[in-house]
C-alpha cells in the first residue's frame, strides 16, 4: 500500500485507573532496609499505589478501559481490536485482552496481549496505528496495565521499592490526516534479555519445587545496566519520532517519558535539551507502573487541562526484552 492510501489515526479518549492502597517509602522502611530518602534521592519515587489481593491485571485494566470509553464516545461494541500491554496478566494465558474484551462487552472485536514490558503501550500504539492506516481496524482500544506488586520480591531491596501497579488506555480511531498520531516507532534488542526478567514460570524453567525457594518467580534487575541503557534508547527515539514527522524538538509541547526513574528521565532530557517544565512526571507518587506509565501519566495531563487540542506531545518507552519506541502525537482531545 502506498503511504498517499495510509489512513490515519488519533487517540480519542483517554482513562487510568490505579488502585486505592497506598504504599510509601516509609512503609517500606518497615519491609526491608531501605529509607525514604535512600529511595527518593537515587529514584525519585515517595508512593506506589498497590492492588488489592483479589485484584487482578484484567481488574485494573477494564476500569482504565471504561473510562477511556466514556471519554472517546465510543460503545465496547464498536471496537474492532482489544490491545493490553503487560507483563503480569491474570493468568499465563488466555490473553488478559480477552478477557477485558469480554468484560467491556466488546463483542465485535479481536483481542490479544503484547509482551514489551514497559515498552507494552507504545507497542500498542503502534500496532493500533498500523492497524488502522491499513484500513484492517476502525477503532481501537489499548491498554497498558500492571499489577506488578504479585511479582516483586519483597525481600530485595533493590527492586521492591521500584514498582507500582496501575492500568492506562486510550481509545484510537481514524482521523484526518496531519492531526492525532503523526509518526511512531519501534525497536529490541533481546541479547540484554538478561538484564531484566522473570526467569521462572515459563518452558525455560517451569514452576516446581526447587523455583519458588529461588525466587524464579519474582522480577530480577540488573538496575545500573538498565540506567545508562535506558537514557540513550528513550533519547534517541524521541528524537527519531520528531524527525520522522518533520517536526522540531522546540515546538513539543509535552514529553511523556517512561517513569523508571527521574534520574533517567532528567538525563534523557539533558541529552536532548529539553525543558523540564515541559516534562509530565507521575513516578513520584505512582512508581515504576511499566506499561501503565505513559497512558496514565497522558490521561492526567488531558483531564488536567495540561494539554490544548493541536500541541505536540510526544511518548518515549523502554522496557524488558530490551524494548524500546515512541510516538508523536497533535493532541486532538477537548474534556
Ligand atoms: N535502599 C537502600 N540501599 C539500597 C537499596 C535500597 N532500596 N537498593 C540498593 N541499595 C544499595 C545497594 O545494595 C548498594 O550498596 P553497596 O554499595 O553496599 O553494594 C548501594 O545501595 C548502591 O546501589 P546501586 O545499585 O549502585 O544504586 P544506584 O544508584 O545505581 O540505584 C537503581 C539503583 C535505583 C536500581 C538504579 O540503578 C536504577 O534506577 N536503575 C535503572 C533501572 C530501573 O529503573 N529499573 C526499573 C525497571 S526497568 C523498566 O522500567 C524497563
Amino acid at each position: 500500500m502506498s503511504q498517499a492510501s495510509l489512513r490515519s489515526s488519533r487517540i480519542t479518549g483517554t482513562g487510568s485507573y490505579l488502585p486505592e492502597r497506598v504504599l510509601t517509602n516509609h512503609d517500606l522502611e518497615k519491609i526491608v532496609e531501605t529509607s525514604d530518602e535512600w529511595i527518593t534521592t537515587r529514584t525519585g519515587i515517595s508512593e506506589r499505589r498497590i492492588a488489592a489481593p483479589d485484584q487482578a491485571c484484567s481488574d485494573l485494566a477494564f476500569i482504565a478501559a471504561q473510562r477511556a470509553l466514556e471519554m472517546a464516545g465510543v460503545a465496547a461494541r464498536e471496537l474492532d481490536g482489544v490491545i493490553v500491554g503487560t507483563v503480569t496478566g491474570d493468568m499465563q494465558f488466555p490473553a488478559t485482552a480477552a478477557l477485558v474484551q469480554h468484560r467491556l462487552g466488546a463483542v465485535n472485536a479481536s483481542a490479544f496481549d503484547v509482551s514489551a514490558a514497559c515498552s507494552g503501550f507504545i507497542y500498542g500504539v503502534n500496532i493500533a496505528h498500523g492497524m488502522i492506516a491499513a484500513g484492517r481496524m476502525n477503532k481501537v482500544l489499548v491498554v497498558g496495565a500492571e499489577v506488578l506488586s504479585k511479582f516483586v520480591d519483597w525481600s530485595d531491596r533493590a527492586t521492591c521499592v521500584l514498582f507500582g501497579d496501575g492500568a492506562g488506555a486510550a481509545v484510537i480511531e481514524t482521523g484526518p490526516a496531519g492531526e492525532g498520531i503523526l509518526s511512531t516507532y519501534m525497536k529490541s534488542d533481546g541479547s540484554l534479555a538478561e538484564l531484566l526478567c522473570i526467569p521462572g514460570g515459563g518452558s525455560r524453567r517451569p514452576f516446581d519445587a526447587a523455583t519458588v525457594p529461588e525466587h524464579l518467580h519474582f522480577i530480577k534487575m540488573k538496575g545500573d545496566g538498565v540506567f545508562k541503557w535506558a537514557v540513550r534508547a528513550m533519547a534517541d527515539a524521541a528524537r527519531i519520532v520528531v524527525e520522522d514527522a518533520g517536526c522540531r524538538f522546540e515546538d513539543v509541547a509535552l514529553m511523556i517519558p517512561h517513569q523508571a526513574n527521574i534520574r533517567i528521565i532528567d538525563a534523557v532530557i539533558e541529552r536532548l535539551e529539553f525543558p523540564r517544565e515541559r516534562v509530565v512526571v507521575n513516578l513520584d507518587r505512582f512508581g515504576n507502573t511499566s506499561s501503565a506509565t505513559i497512558p496514565t501519566a497522558y490521561d492526567e495531563a488531558v483531564r488536567s487541562g495540561r494539554l490544548k487540542p493541536g500541541d505536540l506531545v510526544v511518548f518515549s518507552g523502554f522496557g524488558g526484552g530490551f524494548t524500546w519506541g515512541s510516538v508523536l502525537l497533535r493532541h486532538s482531545i477537548t474534556v
